[in-house]
Formats: structure tokens, C-alpha cells, sequence
């Protein structure tokens, strides 16, 4: 530890984990850990801002929890942690509040969209970026991978980190955003944006027979057997791409474009493709998530790893502000 660049990354423990966490966010994370030192937490006090039940909040972190392990995360090597488990982060959002103009947190996306659907605005909803902004310059952090929806939150986090800077002197690394821009969006069942909030999601660890037929769901144009079909506008090749070779999308390709293939087979191949990347994992994540000593454990290595950097960041922050 610590030659290497670190990559954070946080994740809402608020629903179902899907593909478009998956390939957007928990895969690229998991693979940095070649690379990188990796500290990657459930992003708990985040929750909280829209869930309002503590028993589902315990068992979406231990099923995240269960995620990465069933993923390939290194436990040993790497840190993996309940935001909540540092409190020094709520220290440090305070005194990020102070220093962030109002003005940025009402252009920000979340907010503007609570807004536009009339929604009611909580003070946790509001300065959600500055808490995100502490996640991520309490732990030094080089590099944070996300989706594109969290691109102005990156944003967000530069700014504060050079404004307290300049202000204060220099404290915190300026962290970036590594975005795959390939896998951006993906899309879901109803070819919007996957995601937990519109109900089209393909859930990352179900049973492979609520797989299947999460896949068997995804909207397609009506199109005859016979009929030409074009990969590029198609919902299940967009998935697809993800889970196959080149060789392997030119040549279904092809086959959409010939005429002759159904969308029914279509998606069978589509499952069969992530079924294999997917299968093995879903087994490890059966087994691990009844494991609650373990995923315990997990958790408080990870928190001990975290702490110890947040510590020492917090420190700096108070010498410098005057605490
Ligand atoms: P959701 O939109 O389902 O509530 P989250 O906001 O909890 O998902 O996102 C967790 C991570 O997964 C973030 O890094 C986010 O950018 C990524 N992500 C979520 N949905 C998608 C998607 N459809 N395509 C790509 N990445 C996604
Ligand atoms: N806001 C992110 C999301 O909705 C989760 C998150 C919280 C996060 N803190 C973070 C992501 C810090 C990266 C770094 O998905």
C-alpha cells in the first residue's frame, strides 16, 4: 500500500444492485485493484437522504458487502467499508459547507430534478455533493470511478478541493473521474436508463431463473422472425456488447441484419452470454451473504484501513482551518 494511485468509490446500499451498477461502476472498481489501491465503501449516510427503514439499510450493506466479495475484491489488500463506520466525514462535510457557495448546490442535478418533480427537498438531499466531496478528499484520493451520472459530483468535489486550498493552503489531492465512456449508460429493461428508481433493472446476483427472465422482459421493436433487424437501435445486443467478444457481436450481427432471428433467440443468447460471466459469482454470493461473521469482518478490517487515512486527513483540515 501506498506507491500505488488510490481509486474510491462509494455505492448506495438503497435497493437492488443491477447491470448498470455492475458494469458502470463495480466492475471497472473491482479491476483498479490491479493497478491501484482501492478503498470502496457503501455509502450509507447517503442512503439516508431517501430511505427511512434501518432494517433494509443492514441488509443492503451486507448484500453489497457480499457483492464484492462474490466479485473478486481483495479483501486483505484493499479497503472495503460502511461510510458510517468514519464519522470523521460528517467533521469534514461540516466545514466543506462552509466553504461551498449555495449557489453550487442548487445548480446540482439531484437537486434540480427533486425540485422539477415537485418533490420535497431535505437539508441532506441539498448538500449531498459536499458530503460526497468528504468522501472522497478525506481518504487522499486519486482516482474515482463512476458512472456518468456522477460527473457533476466529480465536479463538485474539484472545486471545493482547490477553493479550500486556496484558502487554506494546500490540504487535499485533487481528485478525477474515471468514467468508461463505453458503458456510460446502460440501458434497461424499458431502454432508459437502468436504474433502481424506474423498476427496469436486471438484478446483478438473482436466481438464474429470475435472470432469464429479467432478460426474456427487455423491450423490443415487433419485428417478424424473417425481418431484418438492426443491432445498433436493439436493447438486448446493447447488453450484449458488454459479454461478448468482437468476433462474437459482428457475427450475431450479422445474423440481425439477414433476417431469420427472433428476438426470442436473441435474448436466450444474450442470457447464456452473461450467464457465464455471471454464474459462478452468483454461487459465491449465495454462499458468503449467510455468512454474517464474515461480512463482519470484512467490514471492520476495511473501517480499521479507512480510519487510520481519515484520521490523519482530518487533522491536517482542523490545523489549517484553526480547530
Ligand atoms: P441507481 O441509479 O440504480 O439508483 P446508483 O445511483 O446507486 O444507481 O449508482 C451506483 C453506481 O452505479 C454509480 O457509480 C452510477 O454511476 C452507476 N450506475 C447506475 N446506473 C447505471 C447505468 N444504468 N449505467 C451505468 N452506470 C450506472
Ligand atoms: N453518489 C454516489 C451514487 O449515487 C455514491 C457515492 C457516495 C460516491 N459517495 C461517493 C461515489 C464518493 C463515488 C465517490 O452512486
Amino acid at each position: 500500500m501506498g506507491v500505488k494511485p488510490r481509486s474510491l468509490s462509494g455505492i448506495k446500499p438503497t435497493g437492488t444492485t443491477h447491470l448498470g451498477n455492475y458494469l458502470g461502476m463495480i466492475k471497472p472498481a473491482i479491476q483498479m485493484q490491479k493497478t491501484h489501491e482501492t478503498f470502496y465503501f457503501i455509502a450509507d449516510y447517503h442512503a439516508l437522504t431517501s430511505t427511512q427503514d434501518p432494517n433494509q439499510l443492514r441488509e443492503n450493506a451486507y448484500d453489497l458487502t457480499a457483492i464484492f466479495a462474490a466479485l473478486g475484491m481483495d479483501f486483505d489488500n484493499h479497503a472495503f467499508f460502511r461510510q458510517s463506520d468514519i464519522p470523521e466525514v460528517t467533521e469534514l462535510t461540516w466545514i466543506l459547507s462552509c466553504i461551498t457557495p449555495k449557489g453550487l448546490m442548487e445548480r446540482a442535478h439531484a437537486f434540480k430534478d427533486a425540485i422539477s418533480k415537485k418533490q420535497e427537498v431535505n437539508m441532506g438531499l441539498f448538500s449531498y455533493p459536499v458530503l460526497m466531496a468528504s468522501d472522497i478528499l478525506i481518504y487522499d484520493s486519486n482516482f474515482v470511478p463512476v458512472g456518468q451520472d456522477q460527473q457533476q459530483h466529480l465536479e463538485i468535489t474539484r472545486d471545493l478541493a482547490i477553493r479550500f486550498n486556496h484558502l487554506f493552503g494546500e490540504v487535499f489531492v485533487i481528485p478525477e473521474a474515471i468514467i468508461q465512456n463505453d458503458v456510460a449508460t446502460i440501458p434497461g429493461l424499458d431502454g432508459r436508463k437502468m436504474s433502481k428508481s424506474y423498476g427496469n433493472v436486471v438484478p446483478l446476483m438473482a436466481s438464474e431463473k429470475q435472470f432469464r427472465k429479467a432478460i426474456m422482459k427487455i423491450t423490443t421493436d415487433s419485428k417478424a422472425v424473417e425481418d431484418s433487424k438492426d443491432p445498433g437501435t436493439c436493447n438486448v445486443f446493447s447488453l450484449y456488447k458488454f459479454f461478448s467478444t468482437e468476433t462474437e457481436q459482428k457475427e450475431l450481427a450479422s445474423r440481425y441484419l439477414a433476417g431469420g432471428l427472433g428476438y426470442g433467440e436473441v435474448k436466450e443468447i444474450c442470457f447464456e452470454a452473461l450467464n457465464l460471466e455471471l454464474s459462478e459469482p452468483r454461487e459465491i454470493y449465495q454462499k458468503i451473504r449467510k455468512d454474517l461473521p464474515q461480512l463482519d469482518g470484512i467490514l471492520e478490517s476495511g473501517r480499521d484501513k479507512a480510519s487510520a487515512i481519515a484520521r490523519q486527513v482530518t487533522e491536517r483540515v482542523r490545523v489549517k482551518v484553526g480547530l
